[in-house]
Protein backbone atom coordinates (compact mmCIF):
# COMPACT_ATOMS: atom_id res chain seq x y z
CA UNK A 1 0.00 0.00 0.00
CA UNK A 2 0.73 3.62 -0.66
CA UNK A 3 0.39 5.80 2.16
CA UNK A 4 1.07 9.53 2.50
CA UNK A 5 1.65 10.97 6.09
CA UNK A 6 1.52 14.39 7.29
CA UNK A 7 3.39 14.67 10.27
CA UNK A 8 2.37 16.88 13.13
CA UNK A 9 5.05 17.65 15.84
CA UNK A 10 4.19 20.48 17.70
CA UNK A 11 5.43 21.30 20.80
CA UNK A 12 6.94 19.95 23.84
CA UNK A 13 8.27 16.67 23.95
CA UNK A 14 6.05 16.50 20.75
CA UNK A 15 9.02 16.25 17.99
CA UNK A 16 11.02 13.63 20.68
CA UNK A 17 8.04 11.29 20.73
CA UNK A 18 7.11 11.89 16.63
CA UNK A 19 10.85 10.95 15.79
CA UNK A 20 9.91 7.22 17.51
CA UNK A 21 6.26 7.20 16.04
CA UNK A 22 7.73 7.77 12.62
CA UNK A 23 11.11 5.34 13.13
CA UNK A 24 8.40 2.27 13.77
CA UNK A 25 5.93 3.48 11.19
CA UNK A 26 8.73 3.66 8.38
CA UNK A 27 10.14 0.26 10.47
CA UNK A 28 6.67 -1.72 9.89
CA UNK A 29 6.28 -0.15 6.26
CA UNK A 30 9.52 -1.45 4.95
CA UNK A 31 8.87 -5.43 6.51
CA UNK A 32 5.33 -5.14 4.71
CA UNK A 33 6.29 -3.70 1.58
CA UNK A 34 4.72 -0.56 2.12
CA UNK A 35 5.82 2.83 0.24
CA UNK A 36 5.55 5.66 2.71
CA UNK A 37 6.08 9.36 2.08
CA UNK A 38 6.04 12.11 4.77
CA UNK A 39 5.63 16.08 4.89
CA UNK A 40 6.01 17.68 8.06
CA UNK A 41 4.10 20.46 8.68
CA UNK A 42 3.71 23.04 11.64
CA UNK A 43 0.85 23.35 14.45
CA UNK A 44 0.44 24.68 18.09
CA UNK A 45 2.80 27.05 19.44
CA UNK A 46 5.63 26.50 17.44
CA UNK A 47 3.46 27.49 14.35
CA UNK A 48 1.80 30.96 16.04
CA UNK A 49 6.06 31.99 16.52
CA UNK A 50 6.56 31.05 13.20
CA UNK A 51 4.06 32.11 11.00
CA UNK A 52 1.48 33.79 14.15
CA UNK A 53 -1.25 30.73 13.48
CA UNK A 54 -1.68 27.74 15.54
CA UNK A 55 -2.89 25.91 12.79
CA UNK A 56 -2.09 27.57 9.15
CA UNK A 57 -3.44 27.17 5.77
CA UNK A 58 -0.31 25.41 4.36
CA UNK A 59 -0.46 22.49 7.36
CA UNK A 60 -4.54 22.18 6.24
CA UNK A 61 -3.33 21.60 2.98
CA UNK A 62 -0.42 18.73 3.73
CA UNK A 63 -3.60 17.43 6.13
CA UNK A 64 -6.00 17.48 2.98
CA UNK A 65 -3.54 16.05 0.47
CA UNK A 66 -2.32 12.88 3.05
CA UNK A 67 -4.04 9.67 3.63
CA UNK A 68 -3.31 10.29 7.45
CA UNK A 69 -2.00 12.92 9.46
CA UNK A 70 0.66 11.49 12.64
CA UNK A 71 -0.18 14.27 15.39
CA UNK A 72 1.93 14.76 18.39
CA UNK A 73 0.83 17.44 20.93
CA UNK A 74 0.65 20.90 20.97
CA UNK A 75 1.30 23.61 24.17
CA UNK A 76 3.20 25.72 25.89
CA UNK A 77 3.22 27.51 28.98
CA UNK A 78 3.57 30.57 28.22
CA UNK A 79 -0.13 30.88 27.30
CA UNK A 80 -1.48 28.96 30.12
CA UNK A 81 -1.94 31.73 32.48
CA UNK A 82 -2.60 34.27 30.06
CA UNK A 83 -6.25 34.91 29.80
CA UNK A 84 -6.11 37.33 27.45
CA UNK A 85 -3.90 35.73 24.87
CA UNK A 86 -5.50 36.05 21.34
CA UNK A 87 -3.82 32.82 19.87
CA UNK A 88 -3.44 29.85 21.76
CA UNK A 89 -1.75 26.57 20.34
CA UNK A 90 -4.79 24.83 21.32
CA UNK A 91 -7.03 26.62 18.73
CA UNK A 92 -4.69 24.84 16.36
CA UNK A 93 -5.79 21.45 17.61
CA UNK A 94 -9.86 23.00 17.33
CA UNK A 95 -9.14 24.01 13.67
CA UNK A 96 -7.36 20.95 12.69
CA UNK A 97 -10.07 19.00 13.74
CA UNK A 98 -13.22 21.27 12.65
CA UNK A 99 -11.54 22.02 9.06
CA UNK A 100 -11.22 18.06 8.50
CA UNK A 101 -14.50 17.19 9.76
CA UNK A 102 -12.91 14.94 12.70
CA UNK A 103 -16.10 14.41 15.00
CA UNK A 104 -15.49 11.02 16.32
CA UNK A 105 -12.86 11.04 18.81
CA UNK A 106 -11.61 6.95 19.59
CA UNK A 107 -9.93 6.33 23.04
CA UNK A 108 -9.39 3.16 23.90
CA UNK A 109 -8.71 1.83 27.61
CA UNK A 110 -6.88 -0.50 27.88
CA UNK A 111 -4.68 -2.20 30.72
CA UNK A 112 -1.50 -3.53 30.33
CA UNK A 113 -1.21 -6.33 33.42
CA UNK A 114 2.26 -5.31 33.96
CA UNK A 115 1.45 -2.12 35.17
CA UNK A 116 -1.63 -2.43 36.71
CA UNK A 117 -0.05 -1.88 40.50
CA UNK A 118 0.81 1.64 38.53
CA UNK A 119 -2.77 2.27 38.84
CA UNK A 120 -4.24 4.37 41.61
CA UNK A 121 -7.14 1.98 41.66
CA UNK A 122 -6.79 -1.71 43.74
CA UNK A 123 -5.53 -4.28 41.02
CA UNK A 124 -8.58 -6.70 41.19
CA UNK A 125 -10.74 -3.72 39.88
CA UNK A 126 -8.89 -2.63 37.27
CA UNK A 127 -7.35 -6.04 35.66
CA UNK A 128 -9.07 -6.63 32.25
CA UNK A 129 -10.35 -3.53 32.15
CA UNK A 130 -11.12 -2.74 28.35
CA UNK A 131 -12.80 -0.12 27.05
CA UNK A 132 -13.25 2.42 24.29
CA UNK A 133 -14.44 6.37 24.72
CA UNK A 134 -16.31 7.59 21.48
CA UNK A 135 -16.39 11.00 22.02
CA UNK A 136 -18.04 13.44 19.84
CA UNK A 137 -15.25 15.94 18.60
CA UNK A 138 -16.64 18.43 16.73
CA UNK A 139 -19.77 20.02 18.27
CA UNK A 140 -21.01 20.92 21.53
CA UNK A 141 -19.83 23.61 23.84
CA UNK A 142 -16.46 23.61 22.28
CA UNK A 143 -17.71 25.18 18.77
CA UNK A 144 -21.26 26.68 19.74
CA UNK A 145 -21.80 30.19 19.97
CA UNK A 146 -19.68 32.01 22.73
CA UNK A 147 -19.99 35.60 24.10
CA UNK A 148 -16.90 37.04 26.21
CA UNK A 149 -17.25 40.05 27.92
CA UNK A 150 -16.05 41.64 31.54
CA UNK A 151 -18.51 40.71 33.70
CA UNK A 152 -20.10 37.92 31.97
CA UNK A 153 -19.31 35.19 29.37
CA UNK A 154 -21.16 31.83 28.12
CA UNK A 155 -20.84 28.91 25.84
CA UNK A 156 -23.68 27.11 24.15
CA UNK A 157 -24.16 23.69 24.09
CA UNK A 158 -25.61 22.92 20.91
CA UNK A 159 -26.26 20.01 19.36
CA UNK A 160 -28.15 18.84 15.98
CA UNK A 161 -30.14 15.52 15.49
CA UNK A 162 -27.59 14.62 12.54
CA UNK A 163 -24.43 14.86 14.48
CA UNK A 164 -25.97 13.01 17.30
CA UNK A 165 -26.84 10.01 14.61
CA UNK A 166 -23.46 10.22 13.18
CA UNK A 167 -21.62 9.59 16.12
CA UNK A 168 -23.67 7.10 17.66
CA UNK A 169 -23.13 4.72 14.56
CA UNK A 170 -19.76 4.79 14.87
CA UNK A 171 -20.63 3.90 18.91
CA UNK A 172 -22.31 0.99 17.73
CA UNK A 173 -19.88 -0.18 14.20
CA UNK A 174 -17.53 -0.56 17.12
CA UNK A 175 -19.91 -2.25 19.84
CA UNK A 176 -20.02 -5.33 16.89
CA UNK A 177 -16.30 -5.47 16.73
CA UNK A 178 -16.42 -6.27 20.49
CA UNK A 179 -18.67 -7.23 23.24
CA UNK A 180 -21.53 -5.31 21.60
CA UNK A 181 -21.89 -3.28 24.87
CA UNK A 182 -23.16 0.61 24.18
CA UNK A 183 -23.69 3.18 27.26
CA UNK A 184 -24.89 6.38 25.95
CA UNK A 185 -23.63 9.44 28.08
CA UNK A 186 -25.35 12.17 28.63
CA UNK A 187 -27.18 14.35 31.88
CA UNK A 188 -30.40 14.29 30.56
CA UNK A 189 -31.88 14.98 33.63
CA UNK A 190 -31.05 18.55 33.54
CA UNK A 191 -29.74 19.24 29.60
CA UNK A 192 -31.80 19.98 26.23
CA UNK A 193 -28.70 18.70 24.58
CA UNK A 194 -29.00 15.45 26.58
CA UNK A 195 -32.52 14.76 25.68
CA UNK A 196 -31.86 15.24 22.66
CA UNK A 197 -29.12 12.76 22.78
CA UNK A 198 -31.23 10.28 24.72
CA UNK A 199 -34.00 10.70 22.08
CA UNK A 200 -31.95 10.36 19.12
CA UNK A 201 -29.95 7.47 20.75
CA UNK A 202 -33.51 5.54 21.89
CA UNK A 203 -34.66 5.31 17.75
CA UNK A 204 -31.07 4.24 16.32
CA UNK A 205 -30.50 1.58 19.26
CA UNK A 206 -33.31 -0.17 17.33
CA UNK A 207 -31.21 -0.63 14.45
CA UNK A 208 -29.34 -3.05 16.81
CA UNK A 209 -30.85 -5.53 18.22
CA UNK A 210 -28.31 -7.49 18.78
CA UNK A 211 -26.05 -4.94 21.07
CA UNK A 212 -26.74 -3.91 24.44
CA UNK A 213 -27.76 -0.28 25.07
CA UNK A 214 -27.64 1.24 28.39
CA UNK A 215 -27.74 4.72 29.22
CA UNK A 216 -25.92 6.57 32.17
CA UNK A 217 -26.10 10.32 33.61
CA UNK A 218 -22.26 11.75 33.44
CA UNK A 219 -21.72 12.14 36.88
CA UNK A 220 -22.43 8.32 37.77
CA UNK A 221 -20.55 7.33 34.67
CA UNK A 222 -17.58 9.31 36.47
CA UNK A 223 -17.94 7.73 39.34
CA UNK A 224 -18.50 4.15 37.51
CA UNK A 225 -15.72 4.58 35.91
CA UNK A 226 -13.41 4.09 39.18
CA UNK A 227 -15.64 1.33 40.96
CA UNK A 228 -16.18 -1.15 38.22
CA UNK A 229 -14.13 0.15 34.83
CA UNK A 230 -14.85 -3.27 33.42
CA UNK A 231 -18.73 -2.68 33.07
CA UNK A 232 -18.02 -0.63 30.11
CA UNK A 233 -17.66 -1.57 26.09
CA UNK A 234 -18.28 1.15 24.25
CA UNK A 235 -19.20 4.67 25.64
CA UNK A 236 -20.23 7.27 23.27
CA UNK A 237 -20.31 10.62 24.47
CA UNK A 238 -20.62 14.55 23.92
CA UNK A 239 -17.42 16.52 23.61
CA UNK A 240 -16.68 18.05 26.81
CA UNK A 241 -17.89 14.81 28.85
CA UNK A 242 -15.51 13.25 26.59
CA UNK A 243 -12.70 15.30 27.09
CA UNK A 244 -13.19 15.24 31.15
CA UNK A 245 -13.90 11.07 31.27
CA UNK A 246 -11.04 10.29 28.79
CA UNK A 247 -8.61 11.87 31.01
CA UNK A 248 -10.19 9.87 33.84
CA UNK A 249 -9.62 6.92 31.72
CA UNK A 250 -6.09 7.16 31.00
CA UNK A 251 -5.48 7.51 34.31
CA UNK A 252 -7.00 4.07 35.71
CA UNK A 253 -4.91 2.40 33.62
CA UNK A 254 -1.84 3.21 35.30
CA UNK A 255 0.57 5.60 32.72
CA UNK A 256 -1.14 8.03 30.19
CA UNK A 257 1.60 7.60 28.08
CA UNK A 258 0.74 4.74 27.11
CA UNK A 259 -3.02 5.40 25.64
CA UNK A 260 -3.26 6.44 21.64
CA UNK A 261 -6.26 7.53 20.01
CA UNK A 262 -7.73 8.05 16.68
CA UNK A 263 -10.02 10.99 14.94
CA UNK A 264 -12.04 9.98 12.19
CA UNK A 265 -15.19 11.49 10.28
CA UNK A 266 -14.98 13.46 6.46
CA UNK A 267 -11.93 13.75 5.72
CA UNK A 268 -8.45 12.58 6.46
CA UNK A 269 -7.82 10.91 9.67
CA UNK A 270 -5.91 12.02 12.97
CA UNK A 271 -3.83 9.69 15.02
CA UNK A 272 -2.25 11.17 18.11
CA UNK A 273 -1.22 9.85 21.82
CA UNK A 274 -3.76 11.10 24.61
CA UNK A 275 -1.49 13.01 26.44
CA UNK A 276 -0.38 16.28 26.32
CA UNK A 277 2.78 18.49 25.41
CA UNK A 278 3.84 17.50 28.60
CA UNK A 279 6.31 20.74 28.56
CA UNK A 280 8.81 20.45 31.78
CA UNK A 281 9.97 16.94 30.09
CA UNK A 282 11.02 18.49 26.86
CA UNK A 283 14.51 17.45 25.18
CA UNK A 284 14.98 15.42 28.26
CA UNK A 285 14.94 11.85 26.59
CA UNK A 286 12.75 11.13 29.08
CA UNK A 287 9.53 11.15 27.48
CA UNK A 288 6.96 7.97 27.19
CA UNK A 289 6.83 7.75 23.36
CA UNK A 290 4.63 4.36 23.61
CA UNK A 291 1.10 6.42 23.16
CA UNK A 292 2.47 7.81 19.76
CA UNK A 293 3.90 4.08 18.92
CA UNK A 294 0.48 2.23 19.42
CA UNK A 295 -1.25 5.80 17.49
CA UNK A 296 0.48 4.35 14.29
CA UNK A 297 -0.88 0.79 15.38
CA UNK A 298 -4.10 2.43 15.03
CA UNK A 299 -2.94 4.55 11.75
CA UNK A 300 -2.03 0.73 10.01
CA UNK A 301 -5.20 -0.77 11.48
CA UNK A 302 -7.42 2.08 10.05
CA UNK A 303 -6.87 1.00 6.49
CA UNK A 304 -7.15 -2.82 7.31
CA UNK A 305 -3.54 -3.68 7.81
CA UNK A 306 -4.13 -5.79 10.71
CA UNK A 307 -0.78 -7.79 11.03
CA UNK A 308 1.33 -4.24 10.64
CA UNK A 309 -0.71 -3.19 13.55
CA UNK A 310 -0.51 -6.42 15.33
CA UNK A 311 3.50 -6.41 14.97
CA UNK A 312 3.72 -2.71 16.66
CA UNK A 313 1.11 -3.96 19.84
CA UNK A 314 3.49 -7.03 20.13
CA UNK A 315 6.70 -5.19 19.97
CA UNK A 316 5.48 -2.81 23.12
CA UNK A 317 3.99 -5.48 24.91
CA UNK A 318 7.56 -7.13 24.80
CA UNK A 319 9.15 -4.12 25.77
CA UNK A 320 7.29 -3.63 28.41
CA UNK A 321 7.68 -7.35 29.50
CA UNK A 322 11.93 -6.66 29.14
CA UNK A 323 11.65 -3.93 31.56
CA UNK A 324 12.66 -1.29 28.31
CA UNK A 325 10.59 1.43 29.89
CA UNK A 326 10.90 5.24 30.48
CA UNK A 327 11.82 6.29 33.99
CA UNK A 328 8.32 6.65 34.91
CA UNK A 329 6.87 3.19 34.52
CA UNK A 330 10.57 1.74 35.53
CA UNK A 331 11.35 -0.98 37.83
CA UNK A 332 13.41 -0.46 40.37
CA UNK A 333 16.96 -1.14 39.74
CA UNK A 334 16.18 -1.84 36.07
CA UNK A 335 18.52 -0.26 33.51
CA UNK A 336 17.36 3.31 32.43
CA UNK A 337 16.18 3.98 29.42
CA UNK A 338 14.96 7.05 27.40
CA UNK A 339 12.28 7.99 24.74
CA UNK A 340 15.11 7.06 22.17
CA UNK A 341 16.23 3.78 23.68
CA UNK A 342 12.77 2.72 24.18
CA UNK A 343 11.89 3.47 20.49
CA UNK A 344 14.91 1.92 18.79
CA UNK A 345 14.50 -1.17 20.95
CA UNK A 346 10.80 -1.47 19.36
CA UNK A 347 12.09 -0.30 15.70
CA UNK A 348 14.87 -3.20 16.17
CA UNK A 349 12.31 -6.04 17.25
CA UNK A 350 10.12 -4.97 14.14
CA UNK A 351 12.72 -5.69 12.02
CA UNK A 352 13.79 -9.41 13.71
CA UNK A 353 10.28 -10.25 13.79
C1 LIG B 1 -7.83 16.68 24.32
C2 LIG B 1 -7.27 17.99 24.82
C3 LIG B 1 -7.89 19.10 24.00
C4 LIG B 1 -9.39 19.06 24.20
C5 LIG B 1 -7.33 20.50 24.30
C6 LIG B 1 -5.82 20.54 24.18
C7 LIG B 1 -7.96 21.55 23.43
O1 LIG B 1 -7.51 18.15 26.17
O2 LIG B 1 -7.58 16.32 23.15
O3 LIG B 1 -8.49 15.99 25.09
O4 LIG B 1 -9.90 19.64 25.17
O5 LIG B 1 -10.06 18.45 23.38
MN1 LIG C 1 -8.54 16.48 27.13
Amino acid sequence: MKLKIAVLAGDGIGPEIMEQGVAVLSAVAEKFGHEVSYKEALCGAHAIDEVGDPFPEETYQACKEADAVLFASVGDPKFDNDPTAKVRPEQGLLAMRKRLGLYANIRPVETFDCLIHKSPLKDELVRGADFICIRELTGGMYFGQKQEGTDEAWDTNYYSRPEVERILRVAYQYARQRRRHVTVVDKANVLASSRLWRKVAQEVMLEYPDVQTDFMYVDNAAMRMIQDPRFFDVMVTENTFGDILTDEGSCITGSMGLLPSASTGESTPVFEPIHGSWPQGKGLNIANPLAQILSVAMLFEYFGLQAEGRLIRDAVSASLAANVRTPEIQVEGAPRYGTREVGQWIVDYIRKA
